[in-house]
C-alpha cells in the first residue's frame, strides 16, 4: 500500500508539471490567436435609399426594425456622405477610398453611370479596392449583389474591370444593375430621349420611304432611285442603330454572373432577392472559420421595384414601401445568420446606400418609386445638394463597438477603405486615399472627424466644399453652382431625370451659395456677410483647400482660369465616362450561349 502511495505520488510529480505545461501552452494559443485573429467583415450597400426611408433616422410610418435594430445595438452616423449622387462614381469612391475623379470614372458630359455591359469603361485594372487590400492580408473575399463598375476593356472576356480582378474571389451577382428594362412594362432608363428621337426619326424615315414607292408604284411623279436606294438604306440602317442596343437591352445588361461565368440572360427579376440573400448567406457559412469579407450589394431599393408575394400591399407607402420592408427583412435575415454562426463579436457589420433617394423618380401607375431624403434638400443626381450625398451609416459590433453611439461629424464613405485596412492590420504603403480611418470616432475615443473639408463632385466639376471649422459646431457649405432643376416640361433635371454638370445645365454662384448645415441643415437660407461675421474668412478658407485638394490630383491641370473650380481628366488616368466608353460593343458583350443569341437560366433545383 505504501509502494502504491508512493508510486502514486511520484506519478503525479510527474504529470503535475506536464498538465500545467500543457495548460499554459494551450493558454498562450488562445491568447495568441485572439490577438492574431482578425475581424470579419460584411458591408451592406442598398440601392438609391434614402436617410428619411429608415425607422431610426426619423421615419415613423415605415416599419425597419432589422436596421434599427442594428442601430440600436452599434453605432449610428448621422453625416455619412457619398462622394457622388450616382451609383458608378459614389461606388468607385467606396470602392477605392478615393474620389471618382481619380479612377477616371468622373463623368465629363451627359453619361453619368455606365450604361452597357459591352462598354469599355469600367473600374481601371490600376486601381486598388479594399478587398484586393484584405485579399492580400489573407482574408476570403467576396462580392454578392450589384457592381455596376465595368466588365471588359478590349474582348469579351478579358474581364479588365471585373469583381474578380478587383480583389473579389467570389462574385455572384449583377455585373450591372437593376433597371427598369429588365422587367417589361416598366419603361427605360437608358437614354430615354434618344431613344424617343431615333424611333421617330426611323418612324419617320419609314413612312417617306412607303410614301415614295407608293408614288413610283402608282406612276404619280418620277422618284428617283437614286433617293429610294439611300433612303432604304438609311431606314435600315437607323432601325439598325435603335433597335440592336436598345430593344436588346434587357439581354445586354439584365444578367447574372458566378465569377467570369454568365449564368442568367435575361436573369429573372422575381427570384433574385431569395437568390441573393441565399448566397450571401452560403458565403458567411462557408467562411466561419477564415477572416472574410463579404460585400453584400443589394438590388433594393433601385426601380422597377420587386413584387415579392409576401411583401406586397404590406406598407404604408405603395410598391416602394413594400420594397422597402423586404429590405429590412433582408438585413435581418443577414444579421441572424451572422449571429447564429457565433460571428457577432469578431463580425463588423456595416449598413449603408450609394447615395440619396430618387426624388423625382415616379410612376403614374404607384406613385413614389423613388426614396425618401428627410429634411434634406435635393436626391440622387442633383449635384452637392445634401439629400443627395447624406446616406444612413451603421456600424454593428458587439465585440468591440459601444452599443447606441451616435456620431454627428462628418464622415464618408470612403472612410471603409483605410478603416478596414487599418482593421485587418495592413501597413503597407498606399496612393493617396481620401477617406480616414473610422474606429477612433467609432470607439469614442475621437470626438472630431478629421475631414475638416470634404469636397463634393458633379461628375468631374467641382461642386461645392463642406467645412468643418477646428472648435466649431458649424459645417459650413459653399456651392460654387447648382443644377438647374427646372419645372416639368423644361428639359431640366425633372425631365431627363438626372442632373447635368455642364453648361446651360448649372447655373454658376459668384460669390458662391453658403449654408451652414449645423444650423440649417435643408440648405434653405444662404448666408450673406451681414448674417455670418465669418462669411469672408469662410470663403478664403475653403478657397485654400480647394487649391490643396486640387495639387493633390496627380497630373491633375486646372483648366483655364475662367473656369477656375474645372478639373479636367487626370492625363494620367484615362477617363472611363467618355461617349467611346459607353456605347456597345458586340464584340465586348457578356453572353452566354452563341453570340448575339444570348439566353440561359441558372439552375436553381439544389436551392
Ligand atoms: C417615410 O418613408 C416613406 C417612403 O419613402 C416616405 O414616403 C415618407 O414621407 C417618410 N416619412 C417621414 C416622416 O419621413
Amino acid at each position: 500500500m505504501n509502494s502504491a502511495l508512493c508510486r502514486y505520488s511520484m506519478r503525479s510529480a510527474l504529470l503535475l508539471p506536464l498538465l500545467l505545461f500543457l495548460l499554459l501552452a494551450a493558454g498562450r494559443d488562445v491568447t495568441g490567436e485572439e490577438v492574431d485573429k482578425k475581424p470579419n467583415f460584411v458591408l451592406m450597400m442598398v440601392d438609391d435609399l434614402g436617410i428619411g426611408d429608415i425607422g431610426c433616422y426619423g421615419n415613423d410610418t415605415i416599419r425597419t426594425p432589422n436596421i434599427d435594430k442594428l442601430a440600436s445595438e452599434g453605432v449610428k452616423l448621422t453625416q455619412h456622405i457619398a462622394a457622388a449622387p450616382l451609383c458608378t462614381p459614389s461606388r468607385a469612391a467606396f470602392m477605392t477610398g478615393r474620389y471618382a475623379l481619380r479612377s477616371g470614372l468622373g463623368s465629363a458630359g451627359r453619361v453619368q453611370v455606365l450604361l452597357f455591359l459591352g462598354g469599355s469603361g469600367g473600374l481601371p485594372p490600376t486601381e486598388t479596392t479594399f478587398a484586393k487590400r484584405l485579399q492580400q492580408q489573407g482574408y476570403t473575399t467576396g462580392l454578392v449583389g450589384k457592381w455596376h463598375l465595368g466588365v471588359n476593356c478590349e474582348s469579351r472576356g478579358d474581364h479588365c474591370h471585373h469583381p474578380n480582378q478587383h480583389g473579389f474571389s467570389h462574385f455572384y451577382g449583377l455585373p450591372f444593375t437593376l433597371f427598369n428594362d429588365c422587367v417589361p412594362g416598366h419603361g427605360s432608363c437608358v437614354l430615354a430621349d434618344l431613344q424617343h428621337a431615333l424611333k421617330n426619326l426611323t418612324m419617320l424615315l419609314g413612312v417617306g420611304l412607303v410614301t415614295m414607292v407608293c408614288v413610283r408604284v402608282c406612276g404619280l411623279f418620277e422618284v428617283s432611285l437614286w433617293l429610294l436606294v439611300p433612303l432604304s438604306f438609311l431606314c435600315i440602317l437607323a432601325t439598325v442603330v435603335w433597335y440592336v442596343p436598345f430593344m436588346l437591352l434587357p439581354t445586354w445588361n439584365c444578367i447574372i454572373m458566378r465569377n467570369q461565368e454568365v449564368i442568367e440572360q435575361p436573369m429573372t427579376v422575381e427570384t433574385l432577392p431569395q437568390r441573393l440573400l441565399g448566397e450571401a448567406q452560403i458565403f458567411l457559412k462557408r467562411n466561419v472559420d477564415n477572416p472574410f469579407l463579404l460585400f453584400f450589394s443589394l438590388a433594393h431599393v433601385h426601380t422597377p421595384l420587386f413584387n415579392t408575394p409576401a411583401f406586397a400591399g404590406k406598407s404604408r407607402h405603395g410598391r416602394y414601401g413594400d420594397n422597402l420592408e423586404e429590405m429590412d427583412w433582408i438585413i435581418g435575415k443577414m444579421t441572424e445568420t451572422v449571429d447564429s454562426l457565433g460571428l457577432a463579436d469578431n463580425t463588423l457589420m456595416y449598413f449603408t446606400s450609394d447615395h440619396g433617394g430618387h426624388l423625382e423618380d415616379a410612376n403614374l401607375l404607384i406613385g413614389q418609386t423613388g426614396g425618401w431624403n428627410s429634411i434634406y434638400k435635393g436626391g440622387k443626381a442633383m449635384g452637392g445638394w445634401e439629400g443627395g450625398i447624406r446616406v444612413p451609416g451603421i456600424f454593428r459590433w458587439p465585440g468591440r463597438l459601444a452599443a447606441g453611439r451616435v456620431v454627428d461629424e462628418p464622415t464618408s464613405l470612403m472612410d471603409l477603405y483605410p478603416t478596414l485596412k487599418y482593421l485587418a492590420q495592413d501597413t503597407q504603403p498606399d496612393r493617396q486615399l481620401d477617406g480616414h480611418n473610422l474606429m477612433p470616432l467609432l470607439e469614442g475615443k475621437a470626438v472630431r472627424s478629421e475631414h475638416e473639408f470634404m469636397f463634393h463632385y458633379c461628375g468631374i466639376y467641382l461642386n461645392a466644399v463642406r467645412w468643418h471649422p477646428p472648435g466649431s459646431d458649424s459645417v459650413f457649405k459653399v456651392h460654387f453652382f447648382t443644377p438647374n432643376f427646372s419645372p416639368p416640361g423644361a428639359g431640366g433635371c425633372y425631365d431627363t431625370k438626372v442632373c447635368l454638370c455642364h453648361g446651360e445645365h448649372v447655373t454658376h454662384h459668384n460669390p458662391p451659395l453658403l449654408y451652414d448645415l449645423f444650423r440649417d441643415p435643408s440648405e434653405s437660407r444662404p448666408l450673406t456677410p451681414d448674417i455670418e461675421p465669418r462669411y469672408s474668412e469662410i470663403l478664403k478658407q475653403t478657397a485654400r483647400a480647394v487649391e490643396r485638394h486640387k495639387s493633390s490630383l496627380t497630373n491633375e491641370q486646372a483648366s483655364d482660369a475662367t473656369q477656375s473650380h474645372v478639373n479636367t481628366a487626370a492625363s494620367s488616368v484615362q477617363n472611363q465616362m467618355t461617349w467611346n466608353k459607353i456605347l456597345w460593343r458586340p464584340w465586348l458583350q457578356p453572353c452566354c450561349g452563341t453570340f448575339p443569341f444570348c439566353g440561359c437560366k441558372e439552375d436553381t433545383t439544389h436551392m
